[in-house]
This record gives structure tokens, C-alpha cells and sequence, in this order.
């Protein structure tokens, strides 16, 4: 089931709120919000951390992208305002038959990302799709469709992907994945950590990546968007991304920052090692931190 778009709960009128607020200049930096947006031109690509797709439904799925010309920096190298950005689907890969498509704004407060519903398409079915802002066009990513409620069901193609540490190991198993068109990848790990950098693992032995040496333990948001920029940053795992759509479990996910109880981690399902990860992995069961899950059933990472 795709999200529900964004929503404000509001305790009082509109009309009080943003006179209050005005008043105030509480919301200055985001007061362009209600102004027309801005004809962006970008210094680089805007489009550093890919494209993805995911909930997919019999008749649509969402779409999104982030601009990001400087994915690292605290608002990803954009201006504060907002950006307008094209989206398109089409019913080939070469983008010539477009079946739907529109307009989409990349808001400051969602750090530029954009997030796109779309309905009204055919069930069980390839589509493609590409943005396009400030002269500069996405690469194409391609989604599915499920198959309409109902149907005899001949085979689902899917992989399913677990905990990934960035700095653990290359995503080399997000690449089998990007090179298998799967109707969709199941992710039901943590998709980041946001512990401190470290240099070595638990034995010692030195990372395969290094994060830049400024990422500690996330705190603010602002080093939530860093540490997700980082991990979107890998070739890899982008093109798995725009090789099909994900549907995300609501997992639980460990916070070493705000301390989840321990009841909770151990009602997380049981895992099973699953074959494109594991064949593709180069540390073995059971200490793997490279990328998609292929740890101990048991294990709690
Ligand atoms: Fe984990």
C-alpha cells in the first residue's frame, strides 16, 4: 500500500497561523514556500543520489528522486527555495511513449526530494520513468506493476535486502540485483547506522570504505541527510534502485541514539540467508557487514 502524501495537522486556522507567523519572521527562511518557484539552472547534476521507485500497486507506484548537486553538504549544495522538477512515465525505455506525466515541487523542507504517486496505469507491466529541472535529465529508472487483485500468479521475481553498513564493504550484491530486473526488492534491514566513523571492524580489520572524517553519530537531521546521501551515493546500490521498485517493511530499526528497547529488537522476524546476497558475499555468514542481508538467522546486527 503506497504512503499517504505529506500532511501539516494545524491546531489553529491557517489565516492566525501565518499572521502570527509573519509577524514574528519565524518562517522567513521558508516563506518562499507560497512564492512561485524558482527556474533553476545547477553549477553540477542535480541528480547525484539516482532515482527510485517503490509500493508498487496494480496501478501505479511512487516515483522519487532528491536534488542534490552537492549530496554531502547540509542541504545538498541547493539554494533555500524551491524547485520545480518534471517527471515522466513511459510505457518504453527510451522515454518516446509517455503515458503520464507532470510536475512535481522539490520543497526546502524535504530537503529537495520529490516524491510522486501515480495511478491510472496498467497492472503486471514494465514502465519507465526519468526527471527532468533545470535543463538537467535524471537517469531512467524502470518500476512494475503489480499484477490486478485477483489474478493467477505464474512467478514473482523478487530479491529481499537487509542491514547494510557503507563503510562494511562494496554493494557488490546491489549490483546482481540491479542486473537481475527483479519485479521488486523487499528491504527489511536497516538501510543505514548512524554510529561515528570507525576505521576497522569489531576484529580489527580495516574497513573497505572510510567515511569522511566530519560524520559522527547522527543527531540532527541534517546528519540524517548526510549519512543517507552517503550510503545513495554508491553506484550500485543507485542502480539497483532504478532497476525496480522497493517495498519497504515497517522494520524495526535499532537507534543507538535513542535507545530502543531491547523487547523490540527481539521481536524482529527471523532472517534467512538469501541467495543473490549470499553468493556475492566475500566475508561469510557470519560476520558480514558488506551490504544485503546474509547474516545468522539469529543474528541481531
Ligand atoms: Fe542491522
Amino acid at each position: 500500500m503506497r504512503n499517504s502524501r505529506h500532511h501539516f495537522p494545524l491546531a489553529v486556522d491557517r489565516r492566525t497561523l501565518l499572521q502570527g507567523a509573519l509577524g514574528t519572521g519565524l518562517f522567513a527562511p521558508y516563506l518562499s514556500l507560497t512564492a512561485a518557484t524558482a527556474q533553476t539552472t545547477f553549477k553540477a547534476n542535480p541528480f547525484t543520489l539516482g532515482v527510485a521507485s517503490g509500493d508498487p500497486a496494480a496501478d501505479g507506484f511512487v516515483i522519487l528522486t532528491r536534488l542534490a548537486p552537492e549530496p554531502l553538504l547540509g542541504r545538498g549544495g541547493m539554494a533555500p527555495q524551491p524547485v520545480d522538477v518534471t517527471w515522466e512515465i513511459a510505457a518504453d525505455p527510451d522515454m518516446k511513449q509517455v503515458v503520464r506525466s507532470g510536475i512535481a515541487m522539490a520543497r526546502i523542507e524535504f530537503a529537495h526530494s520529490v516524491h510522486v504517486e501515480a495511478e491510472g496505469l496498467e497492472p503486471a507491466r514494465d514502465y519507465f520513468y526519468r526527471f527532468r529541472s533545470g535543463g538537467v535529465e535524471s537517469p531512467i529508472g524502470r518500476a512494475r506493476t503489480l499484477p490486478a487483485p485477483g489474478t493467477q500468479l505464474v512467478q514473482v521475481k523478487f530479491a529481499a535486502a537487509g542491514c547494510q553498513a557503507w563503510e562494511g564493504g562494496c554493494y557488490t550484491a546491489w549490483r546482481a540485483i540491479a542486473e537481475e530486473s527483479f519485479d521488486f526488492v523487499f528491504l527489511y534491514g536497516d538501510y543505514i547506522y548512524e554510529h561515528a566513523f570507525a576505521a576497522v571492524d569489531r576484529e580489527g580489520r580495516p574497513f573497505a570504505r572510510v567515511m569522511p572524517n566530519d560524520f559522527f553519530i547522527c543527531f540532527t537531521l541534517t546528519d540524517y541527510r548526510r549519512r543517507y546521501a552517503l550510503y545513495k551515493s554508491d553506484p550500485d546500490l543507485q542502480a539497483a534502485h532504478a532497476s525496480c521498485p522497493s517495498c519497504r517493511a515497517s522494520t524495526i530499526t535499532k537507534s543507538r541514539t535513542t535507545g530502543r528497547p531491547r523487547a523490540m529488537a527481539e521481536a524482529r522476524p527471523p532472517t534467512r540467508c538469501w541467495s543473490v546476497a549470499q553468493r556475492r558475499c566475500r566475508h561469510g555468514t557470519s560476520t558480514c557487514r558488506c551490504g544485503v542481508h546474509c547474516c545468522r538467522a539469529d543474528r541481531i546486527c
